[in-house]
């Protein structure tokens, strides 16, 4: 049994003894271990199950310890941190050489990101090393945005589970690297694009690409329910497969004609940040339930937060 709790002491010192421990962010739950160590980040990858190929977000707890881990910080990044961080942003910074090359996959940039989680951000201040933490799940399953989430499935895996509660963004962070003076976008998350244009104009999205993926997490298939899962419209969708034995996640309206216990409304307030908060939880309990074989989602408005929502539901409900 992988034992959960409030207790900072332990989770530092296990991740000082090189162990894994879950940690909440404001995102989703990281598996977290010492940045500075290979036996460490070796471990991460095999628990995930996770291919050598995809690297792992790097995590401090301020802005001096970034400067010791990367070559430069350029203009647009360093606007973006300075307003976004701590928060849900990741930035790829050309890496100083104290990053291993395990944990970036070998690729020259780290990606970097101070989380903004008062449990976690103490742990991050009080450690002399950063932490690599990847979402704590089996690679290719639903993020996990409770303690719960991470026991389920990591349970006996992992030396601890720092118990933050929920978390209160519920979907990852956004990705943004920089070339030639632009803004790409690598994942869409948290800090929804319009904000992030604000602060430095113009953004494109990175070029997908899956035999040489830039951003692993631009994988097609990811995310996604062990039950199969179909978007696109609802009432479409159900007269369809009306005899199957389906599960429906809306946006903000109840469905007629689904039993109460078998669809979850993601924001009864259409708030697309309640939305996101509840995404991978409703995933969750719809792929939990034996009588449900279908799981069937209707896309959000596609601004803001839901850009990054309706990212992950295509992922989801992508088997390719
Ligand atoms: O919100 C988050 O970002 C969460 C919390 C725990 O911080 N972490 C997270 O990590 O989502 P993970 O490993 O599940 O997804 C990170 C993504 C990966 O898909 C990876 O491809 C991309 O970040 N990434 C990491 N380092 C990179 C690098 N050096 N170059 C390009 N992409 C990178
Ligand atoms: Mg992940």
């Amino acid at each position: 049994m992988t034992e959960s709790g409030k207790n900072l002491s332990k989770a530092k010192e296990l991740l000082e003894q090189n162990e894994l421990v879950a940690i909440p962010t404001e995102t989703v739950y990281g598996l977290a271990a010492n940045a500075f160590n290979l036996d460490a980040i070796a471990k991460v990858f095999k628990t995930k199950n996770r291919p050598s190929f995809d690297p792992l977000i790097v995590h401090t707890g301020s802005m001096d310890q970034i400067t010791d881990l990367v070559e430069t910080i350029p203009e647009k990044a360093h606007l973006l941190a300075s307003k976004l961080w701590p928060g849900p942003l990741t930035l790829l910074l050309e890496k100083k050489e104290v990053i291993p090359d395990l944990a970036t996959s070998g690729m020259k940039r780290v990606a970097v990101r101070i989380p903004n989680q008062p449990l976690t951000r103490e742990l991050l201040e009080s450690l002399d090393f950063p932490l690599v933490a990847p979402s704590a799940n089996p690679f290719g399953y639903i993020s996990p945005t409770t303690p719960k989430h991470v026991a389920d499935q990591l349970q006996g895996k992992i030396s601890y589970i720092l118990d933050g509660g929920p978390c209160e963004v519920g979907i990852e962070s956004t990705i943004v690297g920089f070339e030639e003076n632009k803004t790409i976008i690598y994942r869409p998350g948290g800090i929804p694009i319009e904000d992030i244009q604000k602060i430095v104009g113009e953004t494109q999205f990175a070029q997908q690409n899956d035999e040489n993926p830039d951003s692993p997490g631009m994988l097609k298939s990811h995310y996604a329910p062990l039950t199969p899962l179909k978007t696109g419209h609802l009432g479409r969708l159900m007269a369809k497969y009306h005899k199957e034995k389906i599960g429906v996640i809306s946006f903000d309206e109840p469905t007629i004609g689904i039993s109460e216990d078998k669809q979850v409304v993601l924001a009864p307030d259409s708030d697309m940040s309640t939305a996101a908060k509840n995404l991978f939880a409703a995933l969750r309990e719809l792929d939990n339930k034996t009588d449900v074989e279908l799981i069937l989602i209707s896309a959000v408005p596609n601004y803001g937060l839901g850009i990054a929502i309706n990212d992950r539901i295509r992922r989801a409900a992508s088997k390719d």
